[in-house]
């Protein structure tokens, strides 16, 4: 595939090392739910009903042996769901197979494996100059009924007085939202008072210590709005590596308020207004051009947040629509929005097409993980190789640093993303035309290039050019010179 040889041009890391956010800046993210990638046997055929919400068979070891999978797309990290102790048994909602309901923060989930089959997935990821993001769950545990439960089993937190006292979270209100419980009667997920100093000062020491034992590169924190701010610092700056926090609301304000205490969010406002601008063709360009400057205009640092359009709690664009060229849309906003660091869900390449949690848990396998295809697995491995050539070797694109700005062209219906040397251009009309869309900003005259198709054009006299779309597909147009060496497009 192309991306091989930027990939021989990755700094190999060895053994464990704390990757910092400058460090994360430049990756891309691929990220799975364990239990639902790959298994041991290396089966494409294990039954796997995601409505029973039961584990299916997936494992650190299968993940080790499908990395070929995921790197030739040119991702450089994979983030993995949560590692610790479950609760036991079918629940009525199921088992957790998901990774959401801690019971023992020092056991590993016996289901993925060992210890050793999860060092042995870091060492795997280091030898590739990949990274390894662990998705950490330190905002609650979970229990079968709310009546009776069972503090003593919770390690190391084994005793009530440890957790908030039950009430049941209104999600209106932020001092509920940080105290009170999630889950329901069946499932409560007792919420821990990380106001208590033994609490926060044990969960720092955790964290630490688990960032340690298994060489874990970066992590993602899950409900990081149910937690009080002011906690995150301390615990990030424990765990040494990168926090990529879930803030789950599409208020800019909102989201970026936390940026002043973790390295980076998940980009909910870009997930949320990217779906309602490309899902129709009438949908609001306008207001996802405003939200994304706004984006970048309130939060610290947009380039450490994440670019996404699907994630194991939303829906796959397979379920918003079947045309080709919107679902080339919504893959090149994943990675060359500008917006954040790209983060694909497993299987967008795939073009599953569930609507939704627990249907958008698939299992991988039973797709036989085709390359190439008619699916949208070259097209990433394409998104990828340019993005990756312009953050890790032309040093002079300033694609890595630059703030990215938006607009909407004069029709619209395309969205252009304007970041250092490089404009991307989306749009919503979906395939059986071919739009020509206006650019300018060029030097007088430049030699330029469409990345994604390799059609070459010329700036005019006064800096514009006129692209071609075609079928609706995106377009990454940049001077030609950039591309110098990458083997993009023969250059
Ligand atoms: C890390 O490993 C040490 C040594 O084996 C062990 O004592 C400690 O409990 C482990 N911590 C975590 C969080 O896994």
């Amino acid at each position: 595939m192309f991306a091989k040889s930027f990939i021989l041009s990755l700094p190999l890391i060895s053994g464990a090392l704390a990757a910092t956010a400058e460090d994360w800046r430049k990756r891309s993210i691929y990220e799975l739910v364990t239990d639902r990638f790959a298994r041991t046997d290396g089966s494409t055929t294990a039954a796997c009903s995601t409505s029973d919400r039961v584990f299916c068979g997936g494992t650190w070891q299968g993940l080790t042996n499908h990395l070929d999978y995921i790197q030739n797309m040119g991702f450089t990290a994979v983030w993995i769901s949560p590692i610790t102790m479950q609760i036991y048994g079918n629940t009525h909602s199921g088992e957790g197979y998901h990774g959401y309901w801690p019971k023992d923060y020092y056991s590993l989930n016996p289901n993925f494996g060992t210890a050793d089959d999860l060092k042995t997935l870091a060492s795997a990821l280091h030898d590739r100059g990949m990274y390894l993001m662990v998705d950490l769950v330190v905002n609650h545990y979970a229990s079968w009924g709310d009546e009776d439960i069972q503090w003593s089993q919770y390690v190391p937190f084994n005793d009530e007085k440890y957790f908030h006292d039950k009430c049941w979270i209104n999600w209106g209100k932020q001092d509920s939202v940080e105290n009170c419980w999630m889950g329901d009667g069946y499932v409560p997920l007792p919420d821990l008072d990380t106001e208590n100093d033994f609490v926060s000062s044990t969960l720092e020491t955790y964290v630490s210590e688990l960032i340690s034992n298994y060489s874990i590169d970066g992590l993602r924190i899950d409900a990081a709005k149910n937690i009080r701010k002011d906690f995150w610092p301390g615990f990030c700056s424990a765990a040494g590596v990168y926090c990529q926090g879930e803030v789950w609301s599409n208020n800019a304000d909102y989201v970026c308020s936390y940026q002043n205490y973790m390295d980076g969010l998940h980009n909910y406002p870009m997930h949320d207004y990217t779906l309602a601008a490309f899902r129709s063709n009438s949908g609001d360009m306008s207001a996802l051009a405003e939200t994304l400057n706004a984006v970048t205009r309130k939060c610290a640092d947009v380039g450490l947040l994440g670019s996404f359009v699907e994630n194991h709690d939303n829906a796959r664009m397979g379920s918003v629509t079947s045309d080709m060229s919107v679902l080339k849309s919504f893959a090149a906003m994943t990675v060359l929005s500008g917006n954040g660091m790209p983060i694909a869900y497993y299987g967008q390449e795939q073009i599953l097409t569930a609507s939704g949690d627990p249907d958008n848990r698939e299992a991988l396998w039973l797709t036989g993980y085709p390359t190439g295809g008619d699916k949208l697995y070259d097209y990433f491995a394409t998104l990828n190789q340019l993005r990756n050539w312009l953050v890790w070797n032309a040093d002079e694109a300033d694609y890595l640093t630059a703030k990215p700005s938006y607009e909407v062209a004069s029709d619209a219906h395309t969205l252009i993303a304007s970041k250092g040397v490089m404009k991307l251009l989306a749009s919503n009309v979906g395939s059986g035309s071919d739009p020509k869309v206006a650019t300018s900003g060029w030097s007088a005259g430049a030699d330029l290039v469409d990345a994604l198709t390799c059609t070459t054009l010329t700036a005019d006299s006064r800096g514009r050019a006129t692209a071609t779309m075609p079928d609706s597909a995106p377009v990454a147009i940049l001077p030609t010179s950039y591309l110098a060496g990458s083997g993009i497009c023969g250059l």
